[in-house]
């Protein structure tokens, strides 16, 4: 006979420990739906330099206060996570660093002493001597992750994987690994700027929709309980710029849709979408020339959503086809505009998703006019009337956006 396990009743299984591990980032706890759940995994992936190792460090530095919390790190060195650690300010004394990348030697040391909280920096790092391949390989990451999902789960260890994305946008080792960990969360953001955005993509303990945002700072990581207002004080009045009110998860936020055109011989124009759907930039391009007298043909078009943010829904066309106008014009919205609304083939606008909610954050955050598609019940809610355009053309939301501001 193979193997000895028997079936048992449901009711007789041992339930997952309810309470979770608040990391104290709230931002990270929010996307986790609270925290993390004991004996659950969840994957952290992003490019390095990103903030992954500050990331966790800080959220080890938190649970220490009230449970025991390890760092296995495999890439760096007590040393450099102490250097680390102290640019973070104090709090971090109480971690337990195991500078290790044997997988067998991690496993006895998590097996000995199981900690509240344990952090893998990164599980590219670890290998087993089970197997023949460098650190790194498929096999050796997904060998290594097995590995730390058993002893999880049977000492009901909160643990976190750090995973390297390459460069390239590959996703090598946290897309092998999706699916044997309970959570996975890319940290994203751009070079320049130091906003940085979490998003989770599986989450077995909550949603995928909820978005975190943080800002690197010279003492590491805070998170934006507003991030409206950083991406509004950032887009100003600008030539390509309008704003949109998005839904991520609980909250709506403003983002900026940033647009650049401009003439070109290359046939087909280029059409560069970063943060919005190809396919729909591809038809509010073809509306705008139709409908509204805004041939691009011959242009490149760039549209992208500043910060790291997404706008990937329908009802951000508006906002994209007035980033559009503006930098074809060479003209900035009399600003800051915001815009919301889907546009049909036929150049007619169609009522939005969640209205109410992003009228309220454009209005909370004084915008100077939302243009908007038709609002239905929504627009009755809206406390400032003459600020608010809500409009059933394409054409005329553009007359509307673009017209002067009085006074
Ligand atoms: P790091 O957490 O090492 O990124 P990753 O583990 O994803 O590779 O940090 C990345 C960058 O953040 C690094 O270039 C330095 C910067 N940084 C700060 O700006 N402030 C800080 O407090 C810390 C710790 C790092
Ligand atoms: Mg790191």
């Amino acid at each position: 006979m193979v193997g000895v396990t028997q079936p048992v009743p449901l009711s007789e299984v041992r339930a997952l420990p309810e309470a979770r591990i608040a990391t104290g980032v709230a931002e990270l706890d929010r996307v986790l739906g609270g925290g993390v759940v004991p004996g659950s995994l969840v994957l952290i992936g992003g490019e390095p330099g990103i903030g992954k190792s500050t990331l966790v460090l800080q959220a080890l530095a938190h649970v220490a206060r009230s449970r025991s919390a390890l760092l296995v790190t495999g890439e760096e060195s007590p040393a450099q996570v102490k250097a680390r650690a102290a640019r973070l300010g104090p709090g971090c004394e109480s971690i337990a660093v195991l500078a290790e990348t044997r997988l067998e030697v991690v496993a006895a040391v998590l097996e000995a002493n199981p900690p509240g909280i344990c952090a893998i920096d990164s599980v590219q790092t670890l290998s087993s001597d089970a197997l023949d391949g460098a650190p790194g390989t498929p096999a050796q990451v997904r060998l290594v992750t097995a590995e730390l999902v058993r002893i999880a789960k049977t000492r009901d260890i909160a643990m976190i994987l750090v995973g390297q994305v390459t460069k390239d946008g590959g996703l090598a080792g946290p897309r092998l690994l999706e699916h044997l960990v309970d959570a996975v969360v890319s940290f994203e953001g751009d070079d320049v700027r130091a906003l940085r955005v979490l998003r989770a993509t599986k989450n077995r303990f909550g949603s995928t929709n909820e978005t975190g945002v943080l800002e690197m700072r010279a003492d590491g990581l805070t998170s934006v309980e507003d991030p409206s207002g950083i991406y509004l004080a950032e887009a100003g009045e600008r030539v390509g710029s309008c704003l949109f009110p998005a839904i991520e998860g609980s909250r709506a936020v403003l983002v900026e849709v940033q647009a650049l055109v401009g003439p070109t011989d290359i046939v087909p124009p280029r059409r560069v979408a970063g943060g919005v759907d190809r396919t729909r930039l591809a038809q509010v391009l073809a509306v705008l020339g139709r409908h509204a007298g805004l041939r691009l043909g011959d242009q490149d078009v760039f549209v992208s959503v500043a910060g790291g943010a997404r706008a990937p829904d329908p009802a951000a066309d508006l906002a994209i086809a007035l980033a559009l106008g503006s930098a074809f014009r060479g003209e900035p919205l009399p600003g800051p505009v915001a815009a919301m609304g889907e546009i049909g083939l036929t150049g007619a606008l169609r009522p939005v998703g969640h209205a109410a909610r992003r009228l309220r954050v454009a209005v909370d955050h004084s915008v100077a006019r939302a243009v908007t598609g038709p609002l239905g019940d929504a627009g009755s809610a809206d406390p400032r009337p003459g600020e608010v355009v809500a409009c059933t053309e394409l054409r005329d939301a553009i007359r509307a956006a673009f017209r002067p501001r009085e006074g």
